[in-house]
């Protein structure tokens, strides 16, 4: 993918459903009984992998044009898959399905792609045999391939090391099926659709600060699902409004949860024009639409109870520190390392190829802005979120950018380009 600097961006655009509603949209329908309808579903390669997962453990899941039909057969109503579950390339998909199938009574193996292969386990593994399941990887390097055997779960009250969605999703899912109440309590609140969406369903679950608790063996009954835009993918065109001189952009029905909303917050403290309009709620969830107008940056400190609130858009921040006036800080962020790439090297990496100074700490990145920037050749690592925000930095940088291994954003968002290339001139 080759992309010139732009004039201006103008216009409107609807980014695609959230990915991390997405996926429980299909996990959690599949777990009750009845038929759950979700509209504005979002169709990449990450969420078209947990409804391959629970095909394969015999829900019929109906994929048409405009809806996700899911017909779920209760808490205890999966079967047993002949071959083991591929969950490509999502993170989501492998540790949530974890917690689920820590509670069936019968044996699964799940593998992924190689990014996958690569990411850390063990941050399951921990809190599911503490409940007693039988998990194991099978290469015993935590990783996956994975081998979940059938045994009785207990409840258990988990204080997580990390401020992880996808870890604390795990726990409160197996404790669907433990003996006794489970509770999760993390350092920071991470995004927490998963309590949502389960109480939603009918779950017995409650939030206290940091602390989530919730009752096993409810009754799941199907519902009607509507999925906000994701904040994540909005990310993109919030970064291009404002760096790209002239340019006022208008965001339509993007999620606005407070746990998620950690990029608005940043760039509102960087000096951001972004206006929330048309507030609503799609499925409990708080949805906006966001006005975006070009704006001189200032460089900023982010860290501490903010990073799990904007964890996925950390390349987002990096590359708009680059055009701010002073310096960025972004600390405690060392989950950057374990995501589809190691983030902090590979920011760092193609930030430079650009012009940027920018340094890599131990637990994140700073960087001084407002130096001269020019294209260059990006390596995305087919992480789908350093292409989608090199993209946007190339539209405000000399010269071209040539980004290896563009088609990657089929992971969170399938038409990517073609959305950015409608907006600038
Ligand atoms: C997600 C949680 C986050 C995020 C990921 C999606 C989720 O991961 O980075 O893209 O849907 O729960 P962690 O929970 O590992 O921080």
């Amino acid at each position: 993918m080759r992309l010139k600097k732009g004039s201006s961006l103008k216009g409107t655009v609807t980014v695609p459903g959230d990915k991390s509603i997405s996926h429980r949209a299909v996990m959690f329908g599949a777990l009750s009984e009845g038929t759950t309808r979700v509209t504005n579903f979002l169709k990449g390669a990450d969420c078209l992998s947990t409804i391959h997962c629970f095909q394969k453990l015999g829900i019929q899941i109906e994929n048409h044009p405009d809806e996700i039909r899911i017909h779920g057969k209760g808490l205890h109503g999966l079967r047993e898959s002949s071959k083991p579950l591929d969950t490509g390339n999502s993170g989501t998909t492998t540790r949530l399905i974890c917690g689920i199938l820590a509670g069936q009574s019968f044996t699964t193996e799940l593998n992924g792609d190689k990014s996958i292969q690569t990411r850390p386990m063990g941050r399951i593994i921990d809190p599911l045999s503490l409940m007693g399941a039988r998990i194991e990887s099978l290469k015993g390097n935590g990783c996956t391939p994975l081998r979940i055997q059938p045994s009785a779960l207990h409840g258990i009250h988990y204080c997580s090391p990390v401020a992880s969605a996808q870890v604390k999703s795990c726990v409160l899912l197996a404790g669907l099926y433990g003996d006794s109440p489970t509770s999760v309590t993390e350092p920071y609140l991470s995004r927490n659709h998963s309590e949502i969406m389960l109480k939603h369903f009918g779950a017995s679950i409650t939030s206290e600060g940091t602390t989530a608790i919730i009752q096993p063996e409810p009754k799941l009954l199907a519902r009607e699902i509507q999925v906000p835009g994701d904040i994540s993918s909005a990310a993109y065109f919030i970064a291009a409004g404002l760096i790209v001189p002239n340019s006022e952009v208008l965001i339509q029905n993007v999620g606005v949860n407070p746990t998620r909303d950690g990029i608005l917050k940043v760039c509102r403290d960087m000096g951001a024009d972004i206006t929330l309009l048309n507030r609503n709620d799609a499925s409990g969830e708080p949805t906006a639409d966001l006005l975006v107008r070009h704006s001189s940056l200032r460089g900023v400190t982010v860290g501490g109870a903010l990073i799990p609130t904007l964890i996925d858009e950390l390349p987002v921040v990096a590359a708009l520190a680059c055009f701010a006036q002073g310096t960025t800080v972004i600390k405690d962020a060392q989950e950057l390392k374990v995501k589809e790439s190691n983030r902090i090297d590979v920011m760092v990496e193609n930030l430079s190829a650009m012009g940027a100074c920018v340094t890599a700490t131990d637990d994140g990145m700073i960087i001084e802005g407002g130096r001269p920037l020019h294209g260059a050749v990006i390596d995305s690592r087919l992480d789908h979120r350093i292409a989608m925000t090199f993209a946007v930095m190339a539209l405000a940088c000399d010269g071209e950018t040539a980004i290896k291994g563009a088609d990657c954003v089929r992971i969170s968002y399938p038409n990517f380009y073609e959305d950015l290339k409608k907006l600038y001139k």
